[in-house]
């Protein structure tokens, strides 16, 4: 069982990760924009009260010098006696400091902060491949399937949500890969948004009711199928994923990571099977669930999603953080 304050840090880490990649916004500096986010998240992660392992991160340790997969974080230093004192937990940590780079770097919206949290062995350990995708909300989540036809899936999805699969809208990452599925949507009827990057806040979209957002289909990173399998456990939605292997280096990563069965087609209980799942994302710019990060000259105002399958909670929260305290007018 995690603490359920663990949540609330969780939360300053996504949102430091937030402000610092904010900053760079539109700057198109890609790798200046991710550096900002992944140092402000290590750096506020190491004082969680966490005996913490990266487990889905920044890439193998020889690429990425920080956040990297096996890398320990959280509180360090702490005798056992501190530890039990401020109930340090070993969880295992998912994270993308920085979902959808090319967003931040050109101002475009649905870049977010993102981390989720379970106890160990809760996470599946992905290998950066890609993932064929599925993500549905709630109502859908029975019906639908990674193996039915485009127009099968639509139709089961009209019947569910009790609407013409005309009033539909799919969210697809914009990719000559998705040429295809563009055009099977397209022949079913159903309505199309295509995106630059960020299938991932898309994700979350399709499983709240009234984001305007039905599905996501297509295929993205396995990384970021992961986070949101971390995500749909507590919104109650549900993401059909499957990796895409196309030659022996990929099985061979695979393996690595102790994955057997290639073509499995996973839902969101086997990529995050953890009983206690803690997802947080803050957004960087303004997106259709979050608004991204506000700089007003007297602080700073940030939009945030926590959630927590034990106890059950989804919160909205909006943050201000002050720096001039005497003078500093806050607004609804
Ligand atoms: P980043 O987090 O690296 O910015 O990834 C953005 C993203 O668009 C993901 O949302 C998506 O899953 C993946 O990249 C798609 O990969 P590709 O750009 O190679 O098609």
């Amino acid at each position: 069982m995690l603490d359920s304050d663990l949540s609330l840090e969780f939360l300053r880490v996504v949102e430091r990760a937030a402000i610092a990649s904010a900053e760079t916004m539109g700057q198109g500096d890609g790798m200046k924009s991710d550096r900002a986010a992944v140092e402000a998240m290590r750096q506020e992660l190491d004082s969680v009260p966490i005996d913490g392992t990266i487990v889905i991160g920044e890439g193998e340790r020889d690429k990425a010098p920080m956040l990297f997969i096996g890398e320990k974080v959280g509180i360090v230093n702490l005798s056992p006696g501190e530890q039990r004192a401020r109930r340090v937990v070993s969880v295992d940590i998912a994270v993308d400091p920085l979902e959808g780079t090319n967003l931040c770097t050109t101002g475009a919206g649905n870049a977010i902060t993102v981390l989720a949290a379970s106890e160990r062995g809760g996470l599946l350990h992905a290998p950066d491949l890609y993932m064929e995708k599925l993500v549905v909300g709630p109502s859908s989540k029975h019906a639908v399937h990674l193996d039915a036809s485009v127009a099968e899936n639509l139709k089961a999805m009209a019947v569910c949500l009790d609407r013409d699969v005309k009033d539909l809208v799919v969210v697809v990452l914009e990719r000559d890969r998705h040429e295809w599925l563009i055009e099977e949507i397209r022949s079913a009827g159903a309505r199309i948004r295509l995106i630059a990057d960020g299938d991932l806040s898309a994700g979350i979209a399709a499983a709240v009711a009234g984001s305007g957002v039905h599905a996501v289909m297509g295929t993205g990173g396995a990384p970021e199928g992961v986070l949101t399998a971390a995500a749909m456990r507590c919104l109650n939605g549900e993401i059909f994923g499957r990796l895409v292997v196309r030659n022996a280096q990929d099985e061979a990563r695979c393996r690595a990571m102790g994955i057997k069965d290639t073509k499995r087609v996973y839902t969101s209980a086997d990529l995050a099977s953890g009983r206690a799942i803690i997802f947080a994302a803050t957004g960087v710019t303004d997106g259709t669930l979050l608004k991204g990060v506000r700089f007003f000259g007297d602080g700073t105002r940030t939009a945030s999603l926590i959630m927590q399958t034990e106890p059950h909670r989804i919160r909205f929260v909006d943050s201000i953080y002050v720096t001039n305290d005497e003078n500093v007018k806050i607004r609804f």
